[in-house]
């Protein structure tokens, strides 16, 4: 049978305490739940237990200074932590001492853990451990704080015994409790089991000749992170997705696409009995009214006027038709975020927006990070702040979960009509 960490390479950081041995413990159990670890060391975490012992018991050279290098296979002799930080599925710091915290929340690179933890997109598990007056010390909450609202999973230390000899909170928590935040990280929830998700991904093409087309800025990043977190927490999940160039993820059903139309059909068609259809595509509103089948000639003809029609707007009608359980969409926003976010909530009828901010270096398009706002229908309002795509796709489907997890099998809107007619 296949054991829960099979094949995923899990980058265990240990920074220097006294706690620094149970990580032994740790890379252990991870080892048998069959996770491929590597270890990081802090330079103070090597004073407390030797490099050899997990070199030995990882199978794999324990990284430390940020120049360490590694023989990268066929890519030849790579920087390690660079290397593994494109490797890694998750990242687990235990023990997270304050000092670690304070450097980490502050983004330093001067060791290999540090600069990993900036390389990687993997999902972060810190496990603090110290003296209790460190753990309460509001420059330590403040740092912790800081980790969790850019994703960390935090592993709250327990209360106990601590070396200093005094007791309160600070001890590294149960193995188990971290080993569970990792599993956890990796996609453990399987919240989403028997749901059937339609997730819309990428930009739509809209031809004006075979050679020119009109679109809109899209990566299909968010869409393929949000299809293949589904996936692994238990949907089925079927991806339509236009034109882009990463490789679409491995999932059962993708449906290529690349105009508004060809998307408006494929979705509307998927949505029908679904639980929850997510629209991160960025479908060009306007499409050319009728596409040359001939390359246009400029020396022929001006090509300095070309008459637009609306596209279908596909979430307004999931909205107003409601073919799905949960009908989610995203607004992608220069300024006043909010507003219109709130405003495309209510005008196409969706349980839940993803409203972004678009347009800036840090959040959107090219970036790795979207600064993101969940906008409920029924008012609420959950602040992601600037998180990577990957905390989005998350975040998003618990919001999901919990909206169909309330939910009668009938939607609200349907629910009262298909009385009103029975009763007519
Ligand atoms: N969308 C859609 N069909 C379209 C255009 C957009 O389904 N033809 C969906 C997108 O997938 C996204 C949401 O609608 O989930 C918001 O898209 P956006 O283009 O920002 O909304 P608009 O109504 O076009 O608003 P704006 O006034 O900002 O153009």
């Amino acid at each position: 049978m296949a054991t829960p960490l099979d094949n995923r390479v899990v980058v265990l950081g240990v920074t220097g305490g006294i706690a620094a041995y149970k990580a032994v413990e740790l890379l252990r159990r991870l080892r048998e739940l069959g996770a491929d670890v590597h270890v990081a060391m802090t330079r103070a975490a090597t004073s407390f237990v030797g490099p050899l012992t997990f070199e030995a018991l990882s199978g794999h050279r324990v990284f430390s200074d940020v120049l360490d290098l590694d023989a990268g296979g066929a890519a030849g002799v790579q920087i390690g932590h660079v290397a593994l930080a494109q490797t890694a599925s998750a990242v687990v710091v235990a023990p997270a001492t304050a000092d670690f915290l304070a450097r980490a929340a502050a983004g330093r690179a001067d060791d290999a853990l540090g600069a990993l933890l900036l390389a990687t997109r993997a999902p972060l598990v810190i496990a603090p451990a110290m003296e209790h007056h460190m753990w309460s010390h509001p420059a330590t909450r403040a740092n912790v704080q800081t980790l969790v609202e850019r994703g960390a999973r935090l592993v709250e230390p327990d209360e106990g015994a601590l070396a200093s000899g005094a007791t309160g909170r600070g001890r590294l928590a149960a193995i188990e409790a971290i080993v569970g935040a990792v599993l956890e990280a990796l996609g453990g929830k399987r919240d989403l089991v028997g749901r059937r998700l339609v997730v819309t991904s990428g930009p739509t093409r809209e031809p004006i000749d075979p050679v020119r087309y009109i679109s809109n800025r899209s990566s299909g990043r968010m869409g393929a992170a949000i299809a293949e977190l589904a996936a692994q927490r238990g949907a089925r999940v079927t991806l339509i997705s236009g034109p882009v160039s990463a490789p679409l993820p491995p999932l059962d059903a993708v449906i290529p696409v690349e105009t508004a139309a060809e998307m408006h059909r494929a979705t509307m068609d998927q949505a029908r009995g679904a639980d929850a259809v997510i629209m991160a595509a960025a479908v060009a509103d306007y499409a050319p009214s009728a596409a040359a089948k001939r390359k246009l000639s400029k020396s022929e003809q001006p090509l300095d006027r070309i008459e637009l029609v609306r596209t279908p707007d596909i979430l307004a009608e999931l909205g107003a038709t409601r073919p799905a359980r949960v009908i989610v969409g995203f607004a992608a926003e220069t300024h006043e975020v909010l507003e219109h976010g709130r405003d495309k909530l209510l005008r196409k009828k969706a349980d839940l927006i993803v409203a972004n901010r678009v347009g800036t270096a840090e959040s959107g398009f090219d970036s790795d990070d979207s600064e993101a706002v969940l906008l409920f229908a029924d008012g609420r309002v959950k602040v992601l702040g600037l998180v990577s795509k990957e905390v989005v796709a998350a975040r998003l489907l618990d919001a999901v979960a919990e909206l169909l997890a309330g939910e009668p099998q009938r939607s609200r809107t349907q629910a009262p009509r298909a009385r009103s007619k029975a009763r007519g």
